[in-house]
């Protein structure tokens, strides 16, 4: 076996450090989101490399036999999955790196190498592995309780039950004593104090992420995305791994400044989230009646709407991502275009199911940048606005999040589609979107429902266009 030596294994980290940043950074923006990719690939292929022919490393066999297994049920994993449940993908794979941490913890702890340390190293290291378990075991069982509410498995409802803040803190109080014994046990003697501290951790996780409510869930997304780095940079504290130690912090501080930015654009406090939703105003649970009539049109009706108007707004939402709409949406936007219309999309920060969600899906049909525009560049254009298609969205439209206290999505910035002159709400129910409440947009005086699916909707629309 050929093994490098350190201080070229040092270099390569340095490359590989090198090479993530500048995958971040092509990550900001969709015209350089590919090469951001390919950065992360190659970066992350020299890490392995650099890693696995490190001096000392020992099992080739054993690690090679891992990698290939583990790359192919990756690679069968994301071949298979839908853009629609990419989120809970993400959330899943956050599970692995905190249960990594937890493992690395333990094995960290009773690694024969690590008891010659002494004094103030000793504690030192002995601080690192509880911590890095800790936040590992908190990822763990939060991005596993996130898959569960993204998937549907669990109820997106928060669990709110009275004192849970005091239990919380208790909790954490409780770690903190326990961190204290472990720090003071002698040999494998903290043992025991590390399982409780697991356990208790595991439960501060899972009841985290179960009293946020689905209309936050793209924030606790983010925030797990966050925590799994900071546990990966704790488990690189635990192997003296630098590049480990790095690479978490990118992702954790990235993790972090996306939460922020997600908690912004929500109206949402971030530590409220961050601590499972303390300060929250709790609903009244009294929802306002909804007053006035749903009516609905059919599609050569809103062809016609469409054939009238001068300028046009499409809001697209998960039902589109469902649908996969994308594309005859676009070839309906050229032929309206063609036309001498005005037509835009505007894109709710949250739209779908995962940060930029919309976006892509509209790259992926190829409508240029130029006319997908923020929910704040075009709420001031709306009320001058003649036709508005809401198409499989729902929350991000819903006029109750500005003027009903009573509704769990009070405060959040929306996308006001009921100040154009129409709106058409192109859906296949009455059904509630991913928050669960009722969408008073749909009774507004302006509003026709267009029954059906997405996709199915816009190609017959098309056709009257065509015709
Ligand atoms: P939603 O509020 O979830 O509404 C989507 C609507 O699409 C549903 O009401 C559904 O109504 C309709 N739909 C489903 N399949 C359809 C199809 N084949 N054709 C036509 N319509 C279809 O979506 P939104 O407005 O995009 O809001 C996103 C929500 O998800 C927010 O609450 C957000 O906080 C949450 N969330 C977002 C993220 C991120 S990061 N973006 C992550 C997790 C959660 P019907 O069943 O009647 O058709």
């Amino acid at each position: 076996m050929i093994f490098i030596e350190k201080e070229i294994q040092t270099a390569a980290y340095l490359f590989a450090s090198i090479l993530f940043i500048l995958s971040l950074g092509g990550l900001s923006s969709q015209e350089s989101a590919k090469r951001g990719v390919f950065y992360g690939i190659v970066g992350m292929a020299i890490a392995v490399l650099a890693t696995v022919l490190g001096k000392g490393v020992e099992g080739h066999v054993y690690i090679i036999g891992a990698i290939s297994v583990a790359a192919i049920i990756g690679t069968l994993l994301a071949r298979k999955v839908e853009m629609t449940s990419m989120p809970q993908l993400v959330a899943i794979l956050h599970s692995f790196v905190g249960l990594a941490a937890v493992l690395v913890g333990f094995g960290s702890y009773l690694d024969p190498a690590t008891h010659t340390l002494s004094g103030t190293e000793h504690t030192i290291h002995l601080v690192e592995v509880f911590i890095g378990v800790f936040i590992g075991a908190i990822t763990f069982t939060g991005s596993i309780v996130a898959w569960g509410k993204l998937e549907g498995k669990i109820m997106s409802k928060p669990l709110l039950y009275p004192g849970r803040h005091a239990v919380n803190i208790l909790m954490l109080l409780a770690s903190i004593v326990l961190g204290v014994l472990f720090a003071g046990a002698e040999g494998l003697d903290g043992m025991m104090y590390l399982y409780i501290m697991t356990a208790i951790a595991g439960f501060i996780g899972v009841m985290l992420v179960m009293a946020i409510g689905g209309a936050d869930m793209p924030v606790v997304v983010s925030m797990l995305n966050s925590y799994s780095g900071w546990a990966a940079s704790a488990a690189g504290f635990m192997l003296g791994n630098d590049l480990l130690i790095v690479t978490g912090a990118l992702v954790g501080s990235s993790g972090a400044i996306l939460s922020i930015i997600m908690c912004e654009a929500m109206n949402r406090s971030f530590f409220s989230v961050i601590l499972g939703g303390f300060g929250t105003v709790k609903s009244s649970g009294e929802a306002t009646a909804i007053e006035g009539e749903v009516t609905a049109l059919n599609h050569e009706e809103v062809a016609d709407l469409l054939k009238e108007a001068r300028s046009v707004v499409i809001v697209p939402g998960y039902g589109m991502a469902v649908a996969k709409a994308q594309y005859p949406i676009y070839e309906m936007v050229k032929i309206l275009q063609k036309a001498g219309k005005k037509v835009r999309f505007a894109i709710h920060p949250v739209a779908g199911r995962l940060p930029g969600h919309m976006n892509v899906l509209l790259a992926e049909a190829n409508v240029p940048y130029d006319i997908v525009l923020e929910m704040d560049e075009i709420n001031e254009d709306l009320p001058e606005t003649d036709v508005v298609m809401v198409i499989g969205a729902n929350d991000v439209v819903n006029p109750g999040a500005q003027d009903d206290p009573s509704s769990p999505i009070y405060g959040m910035p929306v996308i006001e589609a009921w100040k154009a002159e129409k709106v058409i709400i192109m859906k296949r129910s009455m059904s509630v979107g991913y928050a669960g409440v009722e969408n008073p947009l749909f009774y507004k005086p302006n509003a026709e429902m267009l029954y059906g699916d997405a996709k199915d909707s816009v190609e017959k629309i098309l056709g009257f266009l065509k015709a």
